[in-house]
């Protein structure tokens, strides 16, 4: 919760207790140079012995709450006609307002199954904007993907609250140009992952729904951080701030064909969800999950997890909880911007993103900022932050580069995982790696997948920056820290 102090500055007070704690450990940086070394300058394969705040992700790192907990206790593992599947089920019938549950073991399956069952060869799948995984799973099964985002959504310097919107014109337009025959669906993500965890609006929302549903195009919406993009809309859109998160969520999910989520993240699990109003989609999906994930009532999860979800869903409708990460972002992204640091604004729903190619200015894109920005957090400060950018585009069928739109490494929050305190060292820290920027080069891949290269992909520093970087940093703090 947002609380203003004596002094007149706001801070986001910690609405929960800690009860179980993991120990952490910041390694010397002579250590840290070396883990860096052997992961290949990719933050995905370091281990967690060498990281000290892992801000990776908010994908299943969340922080559980004891109530959780509990129910995971109570979860009935049978294969067929699980009671904990109709906990779930009801959850969702409560929370969201469908009545066919397809329990998934993550979001890139419940795309997986999307793409089975939806996309042909030639077909051209319309995002608000891609994410990695969706992307992948859209192009083997031969769609191509378009993006179709406001003028603002790219600007890392913004304004406007809901950069994540789609742009109604260019909706019509790609209707006309495509026809409706090749677009199996129009997607909406909450929020808007790779260009800063961006929202949308109810009202884009509405507009969306209103142009597909004139030409039969079902609207599916990847709410992977749906009660933080419900929390945004609270805030930020007008005649929403009296209307509680439940409410929001439910008029959200009024206009939606299909629901999909990653319930690693607004529900603090290990799973994923697809929901569904339309009995004919809810049986096109269902013949397919026993096939890929497993039978009706667990697809692919726990049934510890389906219990936990039942609960994450409810819980992630409380206030306290859907703006938990919202109040930390914006917290951290204002005291980098108070030191200069040049970050994405306005601050999104999962992470602190630092705009590489302003940090950088004096890398291009061939020799990976983003990548390198991130390396050199990690170098500084013990912190594993995730590239995305040109690192987590893959190279086209011919072997070009595909440059990302944006520059970004993301320093993701985990839900009630961390402390002010943590956020005031990373502040810190990246702080001093601004000033010493220039001592920062690019990356060139040494080992490069064809597929979601960001994931196994290693690289190298070149001119060796990495060593020169550790002994700038040595020289200021001394050998531990
Ligand atoms: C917006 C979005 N969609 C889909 C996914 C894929 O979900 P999962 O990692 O559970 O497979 C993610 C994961 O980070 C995501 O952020």
């Amino acid at each position: 919760m947002d609380i203003r102090l004596s002094s007149g500055s706001v801070i986001p007070v910690e609405m929960h207790k800690v009860r179980i704690v993991q120990k952490t450990s910041l390694v010397p940086i002579a250590r840290r140079l070396e883990a860096i070394s052997n992961a290949g300058y990719n933050t995905f394969l370091l281990r967690t012995r060498d990281v000290f705040l892992d801000m990776l992700t908010d994908s299943g790192t969340n922080a559980m709450s004891d109530v959780q907990l509990a129910a995971m206790m109570v979860a009935d593992d049978a294969y067929a006609g699980s009671e904990s599947f109709y906990r779930l089920a009801e959850a969702v019938q409560e929370v969201l307002g469908f009545r066919h549950t397809i329990p998934v073991h993550q979001g890139r399956a419940a795309e997986h199954l999307l793409a089975k069952v939806f996309v042909k060869p030639g077909d051209v799948v319309l995002m608000n904007y891609h994410f990695t995984t969706t992307k992948a799973h859209m192009e083997l099964a031969g769609a191509t993907v378009s993006e179709i985002y406001t003028d603002e959504a790219l600007n890392t310097q913004s304004g406007e609250p809901f950069r994540g919107n789609l742009a109604v014109q260019k909706f019509k337009e790609a209707i006309e140009r495509y026809g409706p025959e090749r677009i199996p669906f129009v997607r909406m993500e909450a929020t808007t992952n790779l260009i800063g965890g961006q929202p949308f609006s109810l009202r884009n929302l509405r507009e969306v729904r209103e142009v597909a549903a004139d030409y039969h195009i079902p609207l599916v919406l990847d709410g992977s951080l749906l009660s933080e993009n419900a929390y945004f809309i609270k805030r930020r859109e007008p005649g929403y701030a009296d209307r509680s998160i439940r409410e929001i969520i439910l008029e959200m999910m009024s206009q939606v064909d299909i629901l999909y989520l990653s319930g690693r993240k607004s529900t603090s699990v290990r799973g994923g969800l697809m929901a569904t109003n339309s009995k004919e989609y809810y049986d096109r999906i269902l013949a397919w999950l026993p096939v890929y994930e497993g039978f009706a009532t667990y697809g692919g999860m726990s049934s510890k997890e389906i219990e936990a979800m039942a609960v994450g869903l409810r819980e992630m409708t409380e206030l306290d909880v859907a703006g938990a990460a919202p109040q930390f972002i914006e917290h951290f992204v204002g005291r980098l911007q108070g030191h200069g640091v040049p970050v994405v604004t306005p601050p999104g729903g999962l992470a602190c993103h630092v705009d590489a190619r302003r940090f950088l200015p004096h890398l291009p894109q061939r020799e990976y900022p983003a990548g390198a920005l991130a390396a050199a957090i990690y170098l500084t400060s013990g912190i594993r932050s995730m590239e995305r950018g040109t690192i987590s585009m893959d190279r086209d069928a011919e072997g070009h580069e595909v440059y990302a739109d944006l520059e970004l490494a993301r320093l993701a929050v985990p839900r009630r995982v961390y402390t002010l305190s943590h956020i005031e060292y990373a502040v810190d820290r990246l702080t001093w790696l601004y000033r010493r920027r220039e001592l920062v080069k690019g990356l060139r891949f040494v080992e490069e997948p064809k597929v979601l290269r960001f994931f196994f992909g290693r690289l190298e520093p070149l001119e060796d920056w990495g060593a020169r970087l550790a002994e700038a940093f040595e020289a200021d703090f001394g050998p531990l820290h």
